[in-house]
């Protein structure tokens, strides 16, 4: 809403490694965790992730945002990774991939710190 994309790569991490939330142990008011590395390799110093997703290591650096984050090739990168983390059956109708923001698992600033951490420099995803 306010066109920014990034938030705090370190709350994504922590975000990502977090599978918490939706199940009937989890109190409702808390905060679900993304469940990112259930899937993807993210980090590459993490040794345990799965393997049902692409790996995601080096995301904005092989995707040449980091290179130069204000061009028109980085602009459609950010917004189909914000589009694809909030609703991933909108590139792939057929994505294993949860709707993350679209059914309400995360919030749009929980979407942020995400989107740091696959495209932020200084994240360890780009390392
Ligand atoms: C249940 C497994 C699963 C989970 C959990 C999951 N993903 Fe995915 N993700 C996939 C699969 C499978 C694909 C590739 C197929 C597709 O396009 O949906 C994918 C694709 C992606 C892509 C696109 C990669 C590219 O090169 O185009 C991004 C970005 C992504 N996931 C980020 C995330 C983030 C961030 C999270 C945590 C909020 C997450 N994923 C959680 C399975 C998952």
């Amino acid at each position: 809403a306010d066109g920014k994309y990034l938030g705090d790569w370190k709350a994504g991490e922590k975000l990502a490694q977090s599978g918490r939330g939706l199940t009937w142990t989890d109190k409702a008011d808390t905060a679900n965790g993304g469940n990112c590395y259930n899937c993807h390799q993210m980090d590459p110093k993490e040794i345990s992730f799965g393997t049902i997703g692409p790996s995601l290591t080096g995301y904005g650096k092989t995707r040449g945002v980091i290179a130069d984050p204000t061009s028109p090739a980085s602009k459609a990168i950010i917004e189909y990774t914000w589009g694809k983390i909030w609703n991933a059956k909108a590139y792939n109708a057929c994505s294993v991939m949860p709707r993350a923001v679209h059914k309400g698992i995360i919030t749009e600033a929980q979407a942020k710190d995400l989107m740091a951490l696959l495209l932020d420099p200084k994240s360890p995803v780009n390392k």
